[in-house]
Parts: C-alpha cells; sequence; structure tokens
C-alpha cells in the first residue's frame, strides 16, 4: 500500500477517506512547514496533501524520490514549482473553483468591511469610548455607486465584479493581462483599462491576482500614491502582491483612505507597521474559510491523490491536474 503525509490538519472525514486506499500519516495540529522536517516525513511516500504552504522546490523533490502526487486544497500554487514536478513526473493539483464564490462572498465583505470602518468602530465601541452620536462618527465611504476596481479577473475576480454590478450598482474597470470576452465584459459591466487608470479611478480596489515573481509588489508606494486619496484596497491574493511596508506607510500617512488585508508577507508573521495602523482591517488568510468550501477544497485535494496514484473511480485521471501530461501513458 501506497504511503502518504498530510502536511496540514484537515478534516477527520477525509484522513479516513484517504486511509481506505493509503498508509497515512498525518501532521498533528500542526502544518509542516520546515523543509527539513517535511524531507525527513516524506521519506517512503508516494503522495502529500499540502496548502498554500510549504515550499515544494527542485531540492525537496531530489530529496524525495519516491514522490509521485502533490495535492493542494488551495486554489493559488505558487508555493509549488510545477515545472520541476513536472521535469520529474510528480503529479501536480491545486483547488480551482470550488472556493470561488465563497471567496468572493469574503473579498467583498472585507472591502465592505474596510469602507465603512467596520473593524476600527468596533474597537472602539469595545474600548468603551462611545459616549454619543455623532454625525461624523467613522463616516466612510459608500460603496454602492461607487466604481469599483478589480487588478486580475480571473473566476474569484468576475464573481467579485458581479457582486458589485449587479448588488451593489458598481460601474466596474479591471485589469488584466488578458481582456475577458466581450460577451463577459458586457454582462458584468466591466471596463478593461491600464493599470495606471485603474489605481487613478477606482474608489475600491480589489486585488485578485495570483503571485508570481510577476506580480511581486505589483503595488508599491508608486502605485499607491496613483490612488484616490479617499480609495480603499483590499488584498485578498497573495501576500508579496503588495508590498506592506509601502502599505502601511501610506495607511499612516493617509494617501489613502484604508485597506482591508487577507493575506500579508512572510505570513503568518505580519508587518508591525501594520498592526499599529487604525485604518486597515486584517484577517487571517481566511477568505475561502466557509466550512462547506474548506470541506469541498479538501475532498478535491483527496480525490486528485486518490485518482494520481493510480486508486478509485478516477484512477490516473485526477480532476483537476496542473500538470496531467506527466501520467500521460507512454
Ligand atoms: C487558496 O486557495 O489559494 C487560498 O488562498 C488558501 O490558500
Amino acid at each position: 500500500m501506497d504511503k502518504i503525509l498530510v502536511t496540514i490538519p484537515l478534516f477527520d472525514e477525509v484522513v479516513e477517506r484517504l486511509r481506505q486506499h493509503f498508509e497515512v500519516e498525518t501532521c498533528g495540529e500542526q502544518a509542516i512547514t520546515a523543509p527539513g522536517e517535511l524531507a525527513a516525513r516524506l521519506q517512503g511516500k508516494a503522495g502529500m496533501v499540502v496548502a498554500g504552504t510549504p515550499q515544494v522546490d527542485a531540492l525537496l523533490l531530489q530529496a524525495c524520490p519516491g514522490l509521485r502526487a502533490v495535492c493542494s486544497m488551495a486554489v493559488g500554487y505558487n508555493n509549488i514549482d510545477v515545472p520541476a514536478c513536472t521535469a520529474r513526473g510528480v503529479l501536480v493539483s491545486n483547488a480551482p473553483d470550488v472556493l470561488t464564490e465563497t471567496t468572493a462572498d469574503f473579498g467583498f465583505a472585507l472591502m465592505m468591511a474596510t469602507a465603512r470602518r467596520i473593524s476600527e468602530s468596533e474597537h472602539f465601541l469595545r474600548a468603551g469610548q462611545w459616549t454619543q452620536w455623532r454625525y461624523d462618527l467613522f463616516a466612510g465611504a459608500d460603496v454602492h455607486g461607487a466604481t469599483l476596481g478589480v487588478l486580475g479577473m480571473g473566476r474569484i475576480g468576475q464573481a467579485i465584479a458581479r457582486r458589485g454590478a449587479l448588488g451593489f450598482g458598481m460601474p466596474v474597470i479591471y485589469h488584466n493581462r488578458s481582456r475577458l470576452d466581450g460577451a463577459i465584459e458586457a454582462e458584468l459591466g466591466a471596463r478593461w483599462v491600464d493599470k495606471p487608470s485603474l489605481l487613478r479611478e477606482a474608489d475600491h480596489l480589489v486585488i485578485v491576482v495570483p503571485y508570481s515573481p510577476a506580480s511581486h509588489h505589483l503595488i508599491g508606494a508608486e502605485e499607491l500614491a496613483l490612488m484616490k486619496p479617499s480609495a480603499t484596497l483590499t488584498n485578498i491574493a497573495r501576500g508579496g502582491v503588495v508590498d506592506d511596508a509601502a502599505l502601511a506607510e501610506a495607511l499612516r500617512a493617509r494617501r489613502i483612505a484604508a485597506a482591508g488585508l487577507d493575506v500579508f508577507e512572510g505570513e503568518p508573521s505580519v508587518h508591525p507597521a501594520l498592526l499599529t495602523v487604525p485604518n486597515v482591517v486584517l484577517t487571517p488568510h481566511i477568505a475561502s474559510a466557509s466550512l462547506r468550501t474548506r470541506r469541498a477544497m479538501a475532498d478535491l485535494a483527496a480525490d486528485n491523490l486518490i485518482a494520481a496514484l493510480g486508486r478509485g473511480p478516477q484512477a490516473g485521471r485526477p480532476p483537476t491536474a496542473l500538470n496531467p501530461e506527466v501520467l500521460a501513458p507512454g
């Protein structure tokens, strides 16, 4: 029986399902992220379940020659060197689609919380500082009718745009490497603009681009300087897409009004300057965290691993493989 390693805490039911096919080693309550420990625990394993961590790179693959499948329950797979896996015949899968709507719900909620200063005002109330109704008490920015800017118009970006356009009457502008099909643009009422125009015109900017070396610090001091002083920025993509130090400084100096961040450079550490500015809503990478969706993500990772290692009804055909060619016959 193949042995596998589950590197993250996972639903018991999903682990039980994996046990029907494999000898399963779990990580307990603490995800395995340190490269040395990971390499040691992967010895003799044919597959592993991961999420947005750990790093799966050429060095790790070299140290674990028996590995045949790396299945992630995240949609973002910037932690996995897919070409290096392909070169070694290791199947990689991610978990697209099942989290699109849940993540869009959260992105929209975080943008609204940021615009309407919900965290900041709750802290004020809990601290016993609320003594009177005032016309300007935590007066924020309207969401309805404001211009929604979406940076990265993939599945999640489109789902956010749909919420803004259809639910809140927001004109939608977006920037993406490739333009959407005209019919989708029309459905969303979305207009493609170049990146500087997106930054200048958006009242609420939501960032949903995948992380790659090309998107590292896509938003830094220069970009923040183009935004309206009344604008908000929401990042549910990946830490590293935004230069957190530059953002903290822009928030401190009120060069933009506020930010909502679910992802951070170097998370779970958070840039200390972000913890000291009041006009930012901070959440611990939970955009896809409804119970139903997290279960669907875990089930999809398990389906992929079972199929990638030649078991179950989809044997040899993992449903969301990123490099299915490694399993192609011949
Ligand atoms: C994803 O699926 O990429 C989420 O960000 C969780 O890592």
